[in-house]
């Protein structure tokens, strides 16, 4: 089995750390050039968006230690924030210790909506599309027929009233849902031409007139979800016993469950760990948080989209259930060379399987936030990273950056003049 426990590697030069992963997961020297800045040409970008004058590189990380449903996991996390890949790989370690995280993925139904104005009864609308259910869902596959061919395709269909007491005809609406299986991909180009397609008929059978016709964000049909049970000794730290760490994280949980305000940046640090993977692999990011939070808030109030509980044996559990809505085919999963490798590196065998990945990394990230806000705070771990960074930026390289960053801490002043003082003086 490809181990992701590599002890020592965050102590290692970047070539070296490079040549270790290359001999675990047997890539070539032409793929480890892909780590390099500079991987997606400029080309290349110009065929996906518009205007373009360049790329923009950020810095790609490994997530270790990550045991998932038995298996081992290198995760490849692209992040601008220090302490983010440090605290995933230290979180997993600890729930590797007790047996690993454990996921679960429903079917990939994702959900297309058409938005019908001006029916002039809304319930004899409604009943007329349920009844040509059969044919539009036919009507659907034919206007995307590869996805049928993949085992995938318009499954359902539902249709809904809203604000049907409301005096304004502006809001009195139809809106028709089609549930597609979009099986390895994202989807939103299939999902798209579905609906855009169905619009005529729509018309037709409901004497009004289609408005938007578009995927929703809040895939609540392509759930995935990632649990951990955590024996407290482990969860100790110094000064804190595992029985006060847990509890703290239970209390913390209550917080942000009970606080819109906390539950925002609560849901921060979960999004910590979920985007840097989610754009590692190529995918839409903001598909994933629009998705993320609209299910925070499915309830009514915006809450925790974590829950940590403990067992009648004492142990902290925690659980993370999220729409996923990405892809290992198309898009961008497969024209950026970095994100073929990152999920050559992850070798997910399916979207479910790297969906079961991602809520794994953003339960980890929020247990690594949570542990270390009810222990030391946020800072200390933060500033240790941070000052490396401050360092670069005030221009220490090689071994200089450990020696500067240490120096920084030492005199409580992580800032970049006082590092370009240090580098100054240590260069004298
Ligand atoms: C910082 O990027 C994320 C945290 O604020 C998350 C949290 O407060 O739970 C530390």
């Amino acid at each position: 089995m490809k181990s992701s426990r590599i002890p020592g590697f965050y102590k290692m030069s970047v070539s070296d750390r490079k040549k270790m992963i290359s001999e675990i997961h047997n890539l070539s020297n032409k793929d480890l050039q892909l780590f390099d800045g500079g991987a997606l040409s400029v080309d290349t970008a110009d065929n996906m968006i518009e205007n373009v004058v360049g790329t923009y590189s950020l810095p790609l990380g490994l997530g270790l230690n990550f045991l998932i449903n038995d298996r081992d996991y290198t995760i490849p996390m692209a992040v601008e924030e220090a302490s983010v890949v440090a605290s995933a790989s230290y979180i997993a370690k600890i729930v590797r210790d007790a047996g690993g995280f454990t996921t679960e993925a429903t079917d990939r139904v994702m959900i297309g909506q058409i938005q019908v104005i001006g029916s002039p009864d809304l319930h004899q609308a409604k009943d007329a599309i349920l009844k040509e259910k059969e044919s539009l869902l036919q009507q659907a596959n034919k206007a995307y027929p590869s996805i049928v061919a993949r085992g995938g395709g318009a499954e359902d269909l539902e249709v809904r009233i809203l604000n049907e007491t409301a005096d304004s005809l502006y809001q009195q609406m139809l809106v028709v849902h089609i549930y597609i299986n979009t099986c390895d991909a994202m989807g939103a180009n299939m999902i798209n031409t579905m609906v855009e397609s169905l619009a005529p008929s729509v018309e037709k059978l409901t004497k009004g007139k289609v408005y938007l016709r578009i995927l929703s964000n809040l895939a609540d049909r392509c759930l995935a979800s990632a649990k951990c049970v955590i024996p407290p000794h482990l969860l100790g730290s110094e000064g804190f016993s595992g029985e006060e760490v847990r509890d703290g994280i239970v209390l913390a949980y209550e917080f942000a469950d009970s606080d819109p305000y906390r539950a925002a940046t609560h849901n921060k640090g979960i999004m910590n760990g979920i985007d840097p993977v989610v754009i590692a692999t190529g995918n839409d990011w903001r598909a994933v948080e629009a998705g993320a939070h609209a299910y925070a808030a499915r309830h009514g109030v915006y809450g925790s989209m974590t829950s940590w509980s403990v067992d009648e044996t004492g142990n902290l559990i925690g659980e993370l259930e999220l729409p996923m809505s990405i892809g290992t085919v198309g898009g961008a999963t497969r024209v950026h060379p970095t994100a073929r490798l990152a999920l050559e590196l992850l070798d997910v065998k399916s979207a479910s399987e790297l969906s079961q990945v991602i809520v794994a990394v953003g339960l980890a990230q929020n247990l690594g936030a949570l542990k270390a806000l009810v222990t030391d705070g946020i800072q200390k771990g933060h500033m240790a990273l941070h000052s490396r960074s401050v360092a670069v930026a005030a221009g220490a390289t090689g071994e200089l950056v450990d020696i500067i960053a240490e120096k920084l801490i030492e005199a409580n002043d992580i800032r970049v003049g006082k590092a370009k003082q240090l580098v100054g003086e240590l260069k004298k």
